[in-house]
Formats: structure tokens, C-alpha cells, sequence
């Protein structure tokens, strides 16, 4: 096992209680930052960690807080995406859940380095008890002196709240979230201007994920130089990992990026392999969004080389025979699913989810939706299954956000790595919209 900075101990009872965090140095980062750094030397460590966003595009977060429109006289504020609805991605409620003093922790060393004194934590409508748990731990910190007026006897002070979002997927995308937090419909916003210029009522606000917040108190105990010494290349430090699908041991892991696939898959230290002995098919390495891939092209890449948890080896081939890592949704599927079905499912989460703005996207994600419904239920042509290629090349980099491009991924991809298996649908409709059927061609001999 690797080593554990979210996560160490996860399994204390009462973890979620100040007490106890405090009792394994908990809010030493926010002692450190306020009585001996200045909020440029916390910017510093974390750049110099070299920590990228885990809310799925992996940007330089050091480099995301330094666009920070620091001229400006408006307030700003720090805005944590906590709205978590990618399929296969469970890991923010998880730490949330079991360890919330670690990201309001994070959030005060955070908002103390951005010069924010208010700042907020948006949390997915559906997960109020994960609501409950930051309200209440929020409050005790309150009690400790570590937010409100004079943090720590110092002349630094913070506001911190929490607001429930309405359960929409796009209120994850950042300016979605920003207009939502303000009450309005959570559709996205042009950009530029972006939100490091205009962010929340329209002041210089920096939107990190919840993982992304929760690694800054480690680096600025330990020093972005000790984090950037984690992983491999430009994939520095911990990842959380939300494995499910065919796996033995589905759950939550933080891994040391650089972990190998076949060692996350397999080994016992992480999901101990496939479930009932059966053969891996494919895996969605970084949440719905991102391109799946046969189990052939997860484990190596085309030259061979073996993959390993990075967000570079993930990506080699780019988008002919690689994926991303994404947000860290790792779904394992074994020979027994249909690609075709499983395709059309995600097609119908990206269509009820589509805010509608960009037509590409409102009109794209329903095409796509019926078309594999079609194909599934064994009224598909050969035809359709160029004409999914071509709706999805329509989509993807025509809208204003990248839920479209996260629509047209999925299905572009599955159409690219497992056609055979489409065009067995439609030469097989009887057999192929037979409940439980599935293609038994040469994908699975890969
Ligand atoms: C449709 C859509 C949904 C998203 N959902 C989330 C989410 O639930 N959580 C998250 O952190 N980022 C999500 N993102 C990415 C955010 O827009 C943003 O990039 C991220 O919060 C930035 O934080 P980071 O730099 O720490 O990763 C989503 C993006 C899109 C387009």
C-alpha cells in the first residue's frame, strides 16, 4: 500500500469529529499558514506541488489560483464543487462523509492564500446527509476558533457555508454551479470572461473540487516540494479512485499516482480482480465522460507499454486507443455486458441531463438516445451506426460547456473499439434484444 493523505485514517471511529481529527495533527496547515506564511508562500507550495484539479480536467490548480484577478478591489471568493453526479464517481461524498474536517480544513488554508473571507461549499442535492456532516463539523470549527472573525487571533477572518445544490448533473460544470449558487437556473456561462475575473456575483472566484481542496493542508504541512515527489512526471501526489463495476473489491482507494492498471485491477491490495473468475471486457477508466476502452487497450497501450494510473498514460493514443483519468471513476465491466446497452445508458443520462442551452447538445444527446434505444431493441440499420459517429463529432466541441463533448465521448469511443459488437445488433436483432443476450465475438478473445 502506498502512501495515504486523504484517507490514513479513514477507518477511526469519529474521525468526522474535530477531537478526534485534531488528535492526528488536523488544522496544523491552517496554524502554519496564518501564523508563519504569507498567502503568497502558500500559493507557492501548492504550485510547487504541482497539483492538478481531481474534479476531472486535471489543470495546474497552483497555476488556476494565480489567475486570480488580484487587482480587482471586489471581494473574492473560493467555491468548492461538491455537486459529484458523474457516474461511476463516488469518492468526494466518501471523504466528505468520513473525513469533512479535512476538506474545511482545506478550504481555510485555501481561502487564506486566494484572500478570500467568504467562501462556499456546494454539495449535490441529493447528499444532504453529507450536508449534516459539513454543517456540523463546520460548526465545531467555528468553536475551535479556526473560522469567523480573527482566525487564531489573527487579523485574518472567513465565513464558511454550505449550500445544497438541486441534484442537476450540470451544476457540476463550474459556471453552472456559480450561477446556481446565486439562485438562479444553473445554466453555463459563456467564457471568457472566467471566473478567476467573473465568478460568483461577478467578483474574482477560483471553483476547485473537493479532493483538489483536501490535498492543500498536506502540502502546506509538508512542503509542495515533499508532494511533488509523489507519483510520476506531471502526475504528482494521491488520487482518490472510485472502483465499481465486475471487481472482487469495488470501494474507494487512494492511490500513489503511477500505480499500474493490471496492479489496480488485479493485485490484492486494490480490487483483487475480476468477479467469478470471468474475463475483464472493457473498463471506463475516469467516470461516464471519458472513452471507454477494451481491456486489451486498458492494460497496454498500442505500443505495449504498460498503462499505469497516470493522467499522460492514461491519455497515450489520445483519443484512437486512449481515455483519461478523469475524475477517478473507474468502472470494470466483464464479458457478460452488452457495450451496446450500456452505451445507450449513458447516452439516456447525458439527454435527461443536457440543460438544453446549446442546440448541438439538447437535440445532439436525444438523437444519440434513440438511435442506440433502436439499435438495442433490434430495429437498427447499418447506417445508424455511422450516423452515431457523425452526431457525435457534431456535438463535441460546439457547445458552450463540455457536457456535450462528455456525451459524444462515450458513444464515439464504444462505436470506434467494439463496432463488430454494434453491427452484431443488427444483423441479430432477435437475439441481440433478448434480455441478458450478449455479443460473443472477437472483442472478447482480445
Ligand atoms: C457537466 C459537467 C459536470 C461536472 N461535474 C463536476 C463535479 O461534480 N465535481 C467537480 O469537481 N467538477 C465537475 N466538473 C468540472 C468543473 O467544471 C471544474 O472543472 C472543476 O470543479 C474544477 O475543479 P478542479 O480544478 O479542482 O478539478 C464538471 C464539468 C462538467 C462539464
Amino acid at each position: 500500500m502506498g502512501l495515504k493523505i486523504l484517507t490514513e485514517h479513514i477507518n477511526v471511529p469519529d474521525l468526522h469529529t474535530i477531537d478526534v481529527y485534531r488528535k492526528f495533527g488536523g488544522y496544523a496547515s491552517v496554524e502554519k499558514a496564518i501564523k508563519t506564511l504569507s498567502p503568497d508562500q502558500v500559493l507557492e507550495e501548492v504550485k510547487t506541488s504541482g497539483l492538478r484539479g481531481r474534479g476531472g480536467a486535471g489543470f495546474p490548480t497552483g497555476m488556476k489560483w494565480s489567475f486570480l484577478d488580484k487587482k480587482s478591489d471586489k471581494p473574492r471568493y473560493l467555491v468548492c464543487n461538491a455537486d459529484e453526479s458523474e457516474p461511476g464517481t463516488f469518492k468526494d461524498r466518501y471523504l466528505m462523509q468520513y473525513n469533512p474536517h479535512v476538506l474545511i480544513e482545506g478550504m481555510i488554508t485555501s481561502s487564506f492564500a486566494l484572500g478570500a473571507h467568504t467562501s462556499y461549499i456546494y454539495v449535490r442535492g441529493e447528499m444532504l446527509y453529507v450536508v449534516k456532516i459539513l454543517e456540523k463539523a463546520i460548526k465545531e470549527a467555528y468553536a475551535k476558533g479556526f473560522l469567523g472573525k480573527n482566525i487564531l487571533g489573527s487579523d485574518y477572518s472567513l465565513d464558511l457555508y454550505v449550500h445544497p445544490g438541486g441534484g442537476a448533473y450540470i451544476c457540476g460544470e463550474e459556471t453552472a454551479l456559480l450561477e446556481s449558487l446565486e439562485g438562479k437556473r444553473g445554466n453555463p456561462r459563456n467564457k471568457p470572461p472566467f471566473p478567476a475575473v467573473w465568478g460568483l456575483y461577478g467578483c474574482p472566484t477560483v471553483v476547485n473540487n473537493v479532493e483538489t481542496i483536501s490535498a492543500v493542508p498536506w502540502i502546506v504541512v509538508n512542503g509542495g516540494a515533499e508532494y511533488a515527489k509523489i507519483g510520476v512526471g506531471r502526475s504528482t501526489g494521491t488520487k482518490l479512485i472510485s472502483a465499481c463495476g465486475h471487481l472482487n473489491k469495488p470501494g474507494v482507494y487512494e492511490i500513489e499516482l503511477g500505480v499500474s492498471v493490471e496492479e489496480f485491477i488485479y493485485s490484492d491490495t486494490y480490487c483483487g480482480g475480476i468477479k467469478n473468475g470471468k474475463k475483464l471486457k472493457a473498463v471506463v477508466a475516469g467516470g461516464s465522460s471519458v472513452p471507454i476502452l477494451p481491456a486489451s487497450l486498458i492494460l497496454k497501450n498500442i505500443k505495449g507499454e504498460n498503462r499505469l494510473m497516470t493522467y499522460e498514460s492514461l491519455a497515450d493514443g489520445g483519443f484512437v486507443s486512449g481515455t483519461m483519468l478523469g475524475s477517478g471513476g473507474f468502472i470494470a465491466m466483464d464479458e457478460s455486458v452488452c457495450i451496446v446497452r450500456n452505451t445507450w445508458n449513458f447516452a439516456r443520462f447525458y439527454h435527461h441531463e443536457s440543460c438544453g442551452q446549446c442546440s448541438p447538445c439538447r437535440e445532439g444527446t436525444g438523437w444519440l438516445e434513440r438511435i442506440l434505444h433502436r439499435i438495442e431493441h433490434g430495429h437498427g440499420k447499418m447506417h445508424d451506426i455511422d450516423l452515431l459517429v457523425d452526431i457525435s463529432k457534431k456535438i463535441e466541441g460546439n457547445t458552450i460547456c463540455p457536457l456535450g463533448d462528455a456525451a459524444a465521448w462515450p458513444v464515439a469511443s464504444a462505436v470506434r473499439h467494439f463496432r463488430d459488437e454494434f453491427e452484431w445488433h443488427i444483423t441479430h436483432p432477435k437475439e441481440a434484444s433478448a434480455k441478458g443476450a450478449v455479443f460473443q465475438g472477437s472483442v472478447l478473445q482480445a
